[in-house]
């Protein structure tokens, strides 16, 4: 059984609503999977688990989403290592944003690896300006990306 996290980083509920549809596909009899809001997280999440699936969105300048500021802030001053760690990011952004496209995402992947955490799979970025639906590409790209952390921690055990 695999046990995966769905870390939800939101404003208006989208990241949320894609977390719920791949919550729905990807759990079945070989996956366990939990979704939580980043609201009042901190750096000790990551002690529960093994494989965590970062699903967030983008607001000003480039930021996280305010409930994701307080767990992002915790990893950064807390500095957990995170070697045992295994990710993935779903980021949700909007092109319209210029170099800013995706950077709460981003700045995650980057923080988590910095940390030593291992990212399996490419980002799975979702512009809100193509006017593609966030949950159907979210789902479509999270089961190529269980398929690929099976073989990965079969590798590794
Ligand atoms: C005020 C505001 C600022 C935003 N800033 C960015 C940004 O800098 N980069 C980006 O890629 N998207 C940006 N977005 C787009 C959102 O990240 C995108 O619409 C996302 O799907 C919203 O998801 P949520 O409902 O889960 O918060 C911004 C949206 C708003 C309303």
């Amino acid at each position: 059984m695999l046990d995966l996290t769905i870390l939800v980083g939101t404003m208006t509920g989208t990241a949320q609503l894609v977390a719920q549809e791949v919550e729905l596909t990807l759990d079945d009899d070989q996956t366990r999977v939990r979704t939580q809001l980043m609201d009042g997280l901190d750096a000790s999440v990551f002690k529960g688990g093994r494989l965590f699936l970062i699903c967030t969105s983008t607001y000003g300048q480039g930021d996280v989403p305010d409930n994701a500021k307080g767990l992002f802030a915790s990893l950064c001053s807390e500095r957990p290592d995170l070697r045992d760690i295994r990710y993935g990011v779903i980021a949700l952004g909007d092109r319209t944003y210029g170099d800013t496209f995706c950077a709460g995402g981003r700045r995650f992947d980057a923080l988590l690896t910095e940390l030593g955490a291992q990212r399996i799979g490419e980002l799975m970025l979702h512009d809100a300006s193509a006017g593609t639906m966030p949950e159907e590409l979210a789902c479509e790209w999270a089961s190529g990306w269980i398929a690929q952390c099976r073989q990965a921690l079969k590798r590794a055990a």
